[in-house]
């Protein structure tokens, strides 16, 4: 079966540029765009506000691929009502569905959401809203109960009526455990290759972020690419070699 293939995005140029690549199925409008746009140091800071505007700017690409979009820190935590009137704030910025952080015990709002007529896609394993509890950004499944612990939520989600799950940075086998359990595609990111799909945050792909977590991979170094045209603009403003004949209009010409 092909391999689903999620890839993050946060503005019009670059889901302009990702629509455009046939594979890919889902663009994640993720809340990493606290740590990746705005420099942040965790997705705690990311708000409704922040989620919808970026929503919007990606939706203005008009991609044919489905457009996940996370439902920030405090957007369903506090109660089912504020979870799906925030839900379908997203969706009327442009999202097809929303992303959740939490398993079993979040199974009442992801119902909830659901009929309000809005498909939610899970997320376990180290889920970055709660890595406070955690103790920590850490692999998850090895320290006891832990390995029950997700079984449990997938299948609590699962029932909730998820249409796909999340598992990041989980251990492998794991992942492998809850991909052939559950009937939902499982979408992994730093839990191995046995999912049914796929997720990076495209500033890992591209090369561009300040820290690259060990799972991911860069196929670009976009940092150096800026960097050298950024540089050559700037030495060519310095010399006068820009802005040359075809770059302005003159009386004369
Ligand atoms: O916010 C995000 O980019 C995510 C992915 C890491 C799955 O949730």
């Amino acid at each position: 079966m092909k391999k689903i293939v999620m890839i993050t995005s946060y503005d019009y140029p670059t889901a302009k540029i990702v629509s455009e690549v046939e594979e890919v199925d889902a663009i994640l409008v993720g809340d990493s765009l606290g740590m990746v746009v705005y420099g942040l140091p965790n997705t705690l800071g990311v708000t409704m506000e922040m989620m919808v505007r970026h929503t919007q700017a990606v939706a203005r690409a008009n991609p044919k691929q489905l457009i996940v979009s996370d439902m920030p820190f405090m957007s369903y935590e506090p109660g089912i009502r504020d979870a799906v009137i925030n839900a379908g704030e997203l969706v009327r910025a442009g999202a097809d569905a929303v992303k959740l952080e939490g398993g079993e015990e979040m199974s009442d709002v992801v119902k909830a959401i659901v009929r309000a007529g809005i498909p939610v896609m899970g997320h376990i394993g180290m889920t970055p809203q709660r890595f406070l509890r955690l103790g920590g950004f850490r692999t998850v499944g090895k320290r006891e109960g832990e390995r029950e612990r997700l079984l449990k939520d997938a299948e609590a989600l699962e029932d909730a009526g998820v249409f796909s799950i999340v598992i990041e940075n989980a251990y492998s086998e794991i992942a492998k455990e809850i991909t052939e359990k559950v009937s939902v595609p499982v979408i992994c990111i730093g839990s191995g290759p046995h999912c049914d799909g796929q997720v990076l945050v495209i500033h890992d792909v591209l090369g561009l972020g300040d820290f690259k977590p060990y799972f991911a991979k860069s196929y670009v170094d976009l940092k150096r690419v800026i960097g050298d045209a950024v540089r050559q603009y700037a030495r060519e403003v310095l010399s006068g070699a820009f802005p040359s004949k075809e770059h302005y209009k003159s009386l004369e010409s």
